[in-house]
Protein backbone atom coordinates (compact mmCIF):
# COMPACT_ATOMS: atom_id res chain seq x y z
CA UNK A 1 0.00 0.00 0.00
CA UNK A 2 1.44 3.78 -1.14
CA UNK A 3 1.22 5.88 1.74
CA UNK A 4 0.46 9.39 1.31
CA UNK A 5 3.78 10.73 2.30
CA UNK A 6 4.80 8.66 -0.15
CA UNK A 7 2.24 9.84 -3.04
CA UNK A 8 3.19 13.63 -2.56
CA UNK A 9 6.49 13.27 -2.67
CA UNK A 10 6.23 11.15 -5.86
CA UNK A 11 4.87 14.16 -7.11
CA UNK A 12 7.19 17.13 -5.72
CA UNK A 13 10.55 14.85 -7.02
CA UNK A 14 8.73 15.01 -10.52
CA UNK A 15 8.34 18.87 -9.78
CA UNK A 16 11.32 19.32 -8.70
CA UNK A 17 12.99 17.46 -12.19
CA UNK A 18 10.77 19.27 -14.62
CA UNK A 19 11.83 22.56 -13.09
CA UNK A 20 15.26 22.12 -14.91
CA UNK A 21 14.49 18.82 -17.11
CA UNK A 22 11.00 19.21 -18.43
CA UNK A 23 10.13 20.71 -21.77
CA UNK A 24 8.97 24.30 -21.79
CA UNK A 25 9.26 25.81 -25.13
CA UNK A 26 7.19 23.34 -27.35
CA UNK A 27 4.72 25.88 -29.66
CA UNK A 28 1.82 24.53 -27.61
CA UNK A 29 3.11 25.79 -24.55
CA UNK A 30 3.30 29.21 -25.80
CA UNK A 31 0.40 31.37 -25.10
CA UNK A 32 -1.55 28.02 -24.03
CA UNK A 33 -5.05 27.57 -24.48
CA UNK A 34 -7.74 24.49 -24.58
CA UNK A 35 -8.00 25.12 -28.29
CA UNK A 36 -3.71 24.79 -29.47
CA UNK A 37 -3.69 21.78 -26.26
CA UNK A 38 -6.21 20.07 -27.73
CA UNK A 39 -5.02 20.04 -31.73
CA UNK A 40 -1.43 19.43 -30.32
CA UNK A 41 -2.22 16.33 -27.96
CA UNK A 42 -4.63 14.76 -31.28
CA UNK A 43 -1.60 15.38 -33.10
CA UNK A 44 0.75 13.49 -30.81
CA UNK A 45 -1.21 10.42 -29.99
CA UNK A 46 0.39 8.29 -32.90
CA UNK A 47 3.09 10.82 -33.44
CA UNK A 48 6.63 11.77 -31.99
CA UNK A 49 6.86 15.39 -30.88
CA UNK A 50 9.64 16.53 -33.77
CA UNK A 51 7.43 15.01 -36.65
CA UNK A 52 4.32 16.82 -35.20
CA UNK A 53 5.90 20.69 -34.57
CA UNK A 54 5.80 21.34 -38.56
CA UNK A 55 2.13 19.96 -38.74
CA UNK A 56 0.87 22.06 -35.23
CA UNK A 57 2.80 25.69 -36.50
CA UNK A 58 1.06 24.99 -40.22
CA UNK A 59 -2.41 23.72 -38.42
CA UNK A 60 -2.18 26.68 -36.40
CA UNK A 61 -1.57 29.55 -39.30
CA UNK A 62 -4.13 27.93 -41.51
CA UNK A 63 -7.05 27.56 -38.49
CA UNK A 64 -6.07 29.84 -35.12
CA UNK A 65 -9.47 29.10 -33.48
CA UNK A 66 -11.95 26.47 -33.45
CA UNK A 67 -14.26 28.88 -35.20
CA UNK A 68 -12.20 29.04 -38.08
CA UNK A 69 -11.25 25.30 -37.61
CA UNK A 70 -15.10 24.66 -37.68
CA UNK A 71 -15.52 26.44 -41.03
CA UNK A 72 -13.25 25.09 -42.74
CA UNK A 73 -14.11 22.62 -45.55
CA UNK A 74 -13.51 18.97 -44.07
CA UNK A 75 -11.27 18.58 -46.77
CA UNK A 76 -8.52 21.17 -46.14
CA UNK A 77 -7.95 20.48 -42.82
CA UNK A 78 -7.82 16.53 -44.31
CA UNK A 79 -4.76 18.35 -46.40
CA UNK A 80 -3.10 19.31 -43.42
CA UNK A 81 -2.72 15.93 -41.96
CA UNK A 82 -1.18 14.30 -45.16
CA UNK A 83 1.90 12.72 -43.50
CA UNK A 84 0.34 12.39 -39.97
CA UNK A 85 -1.67 9.29 -40.92
CA UNK A 86 -5.06 7.91 -38.67
CA UNK A 87 -7.13 10.54 -40.57
CA UNK A 88 -9.64 9.71 -37.88
CA UNK A 89 -8.51 11.82 -35.67
CA UNK A 90 -8.74 15.31 -38.25
CA UNK A 91 -12.12 14.17 -39.10
CA UNK A 92 -13.30 14.06 -35.61
CA UNK A 93 -11.14 17.39 -35.10
CA UNK A 94 -13.14 18.87 -38.05
CA UNK A 95 -16.54 17.06 -36.03
CA UNK A 96 -15.77 18.45 -32.95
CA UNK A 97 -14.72 22.16 -33.61
CA UNK A 98 -18.20 22.29 -34.99
CA UNK A 99 -19.90 21.19 -31.91
CA UNK A 100 -17.81 23.29 -29.90
CA UNK A 101 -18.57 26.45 -32.03
CA UNK A 102 -22.44 25.30 -32.72
CA UNK A 103 -23.24 24.25 -29.61
CA UNK A 104 -21.12 25.70 -27.12
CA UNK A 105 -20.08 29.32 -28.13
CA UNK A 106 -17.14 28.52 -29.25
CA UNK A 107 -15.95 27.92 -25.68
CA UNK A 108 -14.81 24.14 -24.86
CA UNK A 109 -16.07 22.50 -21.62
CA UNK A 110 -13.92 22.89 -18.85
CA UNK A 111 -14.84 19.26 -17.31
CA UNK A 112 -13.95 15.53 -18.13
CA UNK A 113 -17.25 14.59 -18.93
CA UNK A 114 -18.21 17.74 -21.67
CA UNK A 115 -14.87 17.17 -23.33
CA UNK A 116 -15.44 13.03 -23.43
CA UNK A 117 -18.78 13.67 -24.95
CA UNK A 118 -17.01 15.69 -28.51
CA UNK A 119 -15.37 13.31 -30.65
CA UNK A 120 -11.85 12.13 -30.68
CA UNK A 121 -11.37 13.50 -27.13
CA UNK A 122 -10.94 10.42 -24.40
CA UNK A 123 -9.97 10.25 -20.61
CA UNK A 124 -6.65 11.27 -20.80
CA UNK A 125 -6.92 14.21 -23.99
CA UNK A 126 -10.01 15.61 -21.32
CA UNK A 127 -7.77 15.77 -18.72
CA UNK A 128 -4.63 17.27 -20.86
CA UNK A 129 -7.12 19.86 -21.72
CA UNK A 130 -8.02 20.73 -18.35
CA UNK A 131 -4.41 20.63 -16.81
CA UNK A 132 -2.17 21.91 -19.06
CA UNK A 133 -4.59 24.75 -20.43
CA UNK A 134 -6.61 25.87 -17.79
CA UNK A 135 -4.00 23.85 -14.70
CA UNK A 136 -7.18 22.37 -13.16
CA UNK A 137 -6.33 19.09 -11.44
CA UNK A 138 -7.29 16.48 -13.87
CA UNK A 139 -4.83 13.34 -14.43
CA UNK A 140 -3.64 12.09 -17.63
CA UNK A 141 -2.84 8.49 -18.85
CA UNK A 142 -1.14 8.77 -22.42
CA UNK A 143 1.31 6.09 -23.68
CA UNK A 144 4.69 7.90 -21.91
CA UNK A 145 2.73 7.86 -18.85
CA UNK A 146 1.09 4.24 -18.49
CA UNK A 147 5.32 3.27 -19.43
CA UNK A 148 6.51 5.51 -16.39
CA UNK A 149 3.99 3.99 -13.84
CA UNK A 150 3.70 0.74 -15.05
CA UNK A 151 7.29 0.36 -14.41
CA UNK A 152 7.37 2.61 -11.01
CA UNK A 153 4.25 -0.29 -9.41
CA UNK A 154 5.11 -3.04 -11.30
CA UNK A 155 1.71 -3.18 -12.84
CA UNK A 156 1.86 -6.32 -14.98
CA UNK A 157 0.01 -6.89 -17.97
CA UNK A 158 -0.80 -5.39 -21.79
CA UNK A 159 -2.20 -1.66 -20.48
CA UNK A 160 -5.16 -2.60 -23.51
CA UNK A 161 -6.91 -5.06 -21.45
CA UNK A 162 -9.49 -3.40 -19.31
CA UNK A 163 -8.16 -4.56 -15.82
CA UNK A 164 -5.07 -3.43 -16.45
CA UNK A 165 -5.84 -0.38 -17.74
CA UNK A 166 -8.31 0.19 -14.78
CA UNK A 167 -5.18 -0.43 -12.34
CA UNK A 168 -3.28 1.96 -14.70
CA UNK A 169 -5.98 4.77 -13.91
CA UNK A 170 -6.26 4.55 -10.28
CA UNK A 171 -2.51 4.73 -9.63
CA UNK A 172 -2.55 8.07 -12.15
CA UNK A 173 -5.01 8.89 -10.06
CA UNK A 174 -3.55 8.72 -6.59
CA UNK A 175 -0.47 9.87 -7.48
CA UNK A 176 -1.96 13.09 -9.57
CA UNK A 177 -0.86 16.27 -7.04
CA UNK A 178 -3.94 18.73 -6.12
CA UNK A 179 -1.57 21.97 -6.95
CA UNK A 180 0.46 22.80 -9.57
CA UNK A 181 -1.26 19.79 -11.95
CA UNK A 182 0.13 21.51 -15.01
CA UNK A 183 3.42 20.74 -14.93
CA UNK A 184 2.86 17.49 -13.06
CA UNK A 185 1.05 16.53 -16.09
CA UNK A 186 3.92 17.71 -18.33
CA UNK A 187 6.46 16.56 -16.04
CA UNK A 188 5.20 12.95 -16.38
CA UNK A 189 5.14 13.15 -20.34
CA UNK A 190 8.38 14.84 -20.88
CA UNK A 191 10.02 11.96 -17.76
CA UNK A 192 8.66 9.04 -19.85
CA UNK A 193 9.31 10.50 -23.62
CA UNK A 194 13.06 11.54 -22.58
CA UNK A 195 14.02 9.43 -19.36
CA UNK A 196 11.75 6.26 -18.80
CA UNK A 197 12.13 5.86 -22.36
CA UNK A 198 10.56 2.10 -24.07
CA UNK A 199 14.38 0.36 -24.38
CA UNK A 200 16.90 2.57 -22.77
CA UNK A 201 15.45 3.82 -19.82
CA UNK A 202 18.07 6.59 -17.97
CA UNK A 203 17.57 5.20 -14.24
CA UNK A 204 20.05 7.34 -13.06
CA UNK A 205 18.08 10.23 -14.46
CA UNK A 206 14.94 9.62 -13.08
CA UNK A 207 13.74 11.42 -10.21
CA UNK A 208 11.61 8.58 -9.30
CA UNK A 209 13.91 5.78 -9.64
CA UNK A 210 14.51 5.01 -5.93
CA UNK A 211 11.08 3.75 -5.39
CA UNK A 212 10.61 2.47 -8.86
CA UNK A 213 9.86 -1.35 -8.30
CA UNK A 214 10.77 -2.45 -11.60
CA UNK A 215 14.42 -0.75 -11.24
CA UNK A 216 14.63 -2.43 -8.18
CA UNK A 217 14.45 -6.16 -9.58
CA UNK A 218 15.60 -5.19 -12.94
CA UNK A 219 12.51 -5.45 -14.44
CA UNK A 220 11.91 -2.82 -16.66
CA UNK A 221 11.79 -4.39 -19.50
CA UNK A 222 8.63 -6.57 -19.01
CA UNK A 223 6.46 -3.34 -18.48
CA UNK A 224 4.10 -2.42 -19.72
CA UNK A 225 3.26 -5.59 -20.87
CA UNK A 226 2.84 -6.39 -24.50
CA UNK A 227 -0.07 -6.93 -26.18
CA UNK A 228 -0.98 -10.60 -26.96
CA UNK A 229 0.02 -11.38 -30.60
CA UNK A 230 -2.48 -11.95 -33.60
CA UNK A 231 -2.11 -12.89 -37.08
CA UNK A 232 -3.16 -10.06 -39.33
CA UNK A 233 -5.47 -11.34 -42.07
CA UNK A 234 -4.24 -10.13 -45.64
CA UNK A 235 -6.34 -8.42 -48.10
CA UNK A 236 -6.30 -7.85 -51.54
CA UNK A 237 -7.16 -4.94 -54.12
CA UNK A 238 -6.80 -3.09 -57.65
CA UNK A 239 -6.00 0.31 -58.23
CA UNK A 240 -7.04 1.53 -61.31
CA UNK A 241 -4.38 4.32 -62.09
CA UNK A 242 -6.61 6.34 -64.59
CA UNK A 243 -3.99 8.71 -67.34
CA UNK A 244 -5.75 10.83 -69.95
CA UNK A 245 -4.02 12.40 -72.81
CA UNK A 246 -3.31 15.70 -70.58
CA UNK A 247 -1.28 13.72 -67.98
CA UNK A 248 -4.00 14.22 -65.42
CA UNK A 249 -5.29 11.13 -63.01
CA UNK A 250 -8.38 10.34 -61.72
CA UNK A 251 -9.24 9.84 -58.13
CA UNK A 252 -12.37 9.73 -56.12
CA UNK A 253 -13.07 10.87 -52.53
CA UNK A 254 -13.65 8.03 -50.46
CA UNK A 255 -17.06 7.54 -48.47
CA UNK A 256 -16.68 8.97 -44.68
CA UNK A 257 -16.61 5.30 -43.30
CA UNK A 258 -14.16 2.58 -43.65
CA UNK A 259 -10.52 3.06 -44.48
CA UNK A 260 -9.26 6.16 -45.77
CA UNK A 261 -12.36 8.21 -44.78
CA UNK A 262 -13.06 11.50 -46.92
CA UNK A 263 -9.53 10.47 -48.34
CA UNK A 264 -8.80 11.09 -52.19
CA UNK A 265 -7.35 7.42 -53.82
CA UNK A 266 -7.51 5.72 -57.17
CA UNK A 267 -10.88 4.08 -57.39
CA UNK A 268 -10.39 0.41 -56.69
CA UNK A 269 -11.57 -2.19 -59.08
CA UNK A 270 -14.15 -4.90 -58.12
CA UNK A 271 -16.71 -7.21 -60.23
CA UNK A 272 -19.35 -4.56 -59.19
CA UNK A 273 -17.02 -1.14 -61.29
CA UNK A 274 -15.89 -3.23 -63.35
CA UNK A 275 -17.26 -1.35 -66.23
CA UNK A 276 -15.10 1.84 -65.11
CA UNK A 277 -12.22 0.87 -67.32
CA UNK A 278 -14.20 0.47 -70.25
CA UNK A 279 -12.92 2.43 -73.16
CA UNK A 280 -9.22 3.13 -71.42
CA UNK A 281 -6.28 0.89 -72.41
CA UNK A 282 -4.58 -1.44 -70.08
CA UNK A 283 -0.69 0.42 -70.07
CA UNK A 284 1.17 -1.36 -67.27
CA UNK A 285 0.44 -3.09 -64.15
CA UNK A 286 2.87 -1.45 -61.48
CA UNK A 287 4.78 -3.58 -58.98
CA UNK A 288 2.30 -4.94 -56.15
CA UNK A 289 2.84 -3.90 -52.84
CA UNK A 290 1.47 -3.95 -49.46
CA UNK A 291 0.08 -1.27 -46.91
CA UNK A 292 -0.52 -2.51 -43.28
CA UNK A 293 -3.24 -1.23 -41.18
CA UNK A 294 -4.04 -1.65 -37.65
CA UNK A 295 -6.48 -4.79 -37.99
CA UNK A 296 -5.06 -6.33 -41.46
CA UNK A 297 -2.81 -6.38 -44.14
CA UNK A 298 -3.64 -4.69 -47.74
CA UNK A 299 -2.25 -6.19 -50.86
CA UNK A 300 -2.30 -3.38 -53.89
CA UNK A 301 -2.03 -4.04 -57.25
CA UNK A 302 -1.62 -0.98 -59.50
CA UNK A 303 -3.10 -1.05 -63.35
CA UNK A 304 -2.02 2.12 -64.83
CA UNK A 305 -4.76 2.62 -67.95
CA UNK A 306 -4.74 5.27 -70.28
CA UNK A 307 -7.65 7.37 -71.55
CA UNK A 308 -7.89 8.34 -75.48
CA UNK A 309 -10.18 11.45 -74.72
CA UNK A 310 -10.26 13.82 -71.12
CA UNK A 311 -13.44 12.12 -70.10
CA UNK A 312 -15.19 14.99 -68.29
CA UNK A 313 -16.39 11.86 -65.77
CA UNK A 314 -16.35 8.67 -65.51
CA UNK A 315 -19.01 6.12 -64.26
CA UNK A 316 -18.77 6.65 -60.09
CA UNK A 317 -19.67 9.37 -58.34
CA UNK A 318 -17.59 11.84 -56.69
CA UNK A 319 -14.47 11.78 -58.92
CA UNK A 320 -12.42 14.08 -60.54
CA UNK A 321 -9.94 14.11 -62.99
CA UNK A 322 -6.79 16.21 -61.98
CA UNK A 323 -2.88 16.89 -62.30
CA UNK A 324 -0.44 15.42 -60.22
CA UNK A 325 0.92 18.60 -59.07
CA UNK A 326 -3.02 19.59 -57.78
CA UNK A 327 -3.95 16.15 -56.43
CA UNK A 328 -0.70 16.40 -54.23
CA UNK A 329 -2.15 19.18 -51.95
CA UNK A 330 -5.48 17.02 -51.17
CA UNK A 331 -5.41 14.74 -48.46
CA UNK A 332 -4.56 11.65 -50.02
CA UNK A 333 -4.34 7.84 -48.86
CA UNK A 334 -1.18 7.09 -47.96
CA UNK A 335 -0.65 4.60 -50.70
CA UNK A 336 -2.09 7.16 -53.17
CA UNK A 337 1.07 9.66 -52.28
CA UNK A 338 3.62 7.26 -53.33
CA UNK A 339 2.32 6.38 -56.62
CA UNK A 340 1.29 9.98 -57.21
CA UNK A 341 5.51 10.31 -57.32
CA UNK A 342 6.11 7.57 -58.89
CA UNK A 343 3.85 8.56 -61.73
CA UNK A 344 5.15 12.17 -61.78
CA UNK A 345 9.04 10.62 -61.72
CA UNK A 346 8.13 8.82 -64.97
CA UNK A 347 6.40 11.55 -66.36
CA UNK A 348 9.84 13.69 -66.47
CA UNK A 349 11.70 10.86 -67.70
N1 LIG B 1 2.81 13.94 -25.90
C1 LIG B 1 1.52 14.15 -25.66
N2 LIG B 1 1.30 15.37 -25.15
C2 LIG B 1 2.51 15.96 -25.05
C3 LIG B 1 2.95 17.23 -24.61
N3 LIG B 1 2.10 18.13 -24.16
N4 LIG B 1 4.26 17.48 -24.64
C4 LIG B 1 5.11 16.55 -25.12
N5 LIG B 1 4.76 15.35 -25.54
C5 LIG B 1 3.47 15.05 -25.52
Amino acid sequence: MTKLQDITDFADRVLTWFEDHGRKHLPWQQEVSPYKVWVSEIMLQQTQVTTVIPYFQRFMSSFPTVESLAKAPLDEVLAHWTGLGYYARARNLHKAAQQVYQQCGGVFPNTVAGLESLPGIGRSTAGAILSLALNHRATILDGNVKRVLARHQAVKGWPGATAVHNTLWDVAEKFTPTNNCKAYNQAMMDLGATVCTRSSPSCLLCPVSADCIAREKNTWQNYPGKKPKTIKPIRQTTFAIMQNTEDQVYLIRRPEQGIWGGLWCFPEISQANSSITEGADKTEVLAMFRHTFSHFHLDIEPIVFTISEPLAELREGGGAWMAIDDAMSKGLAAPVVNLLQQLKTRALS
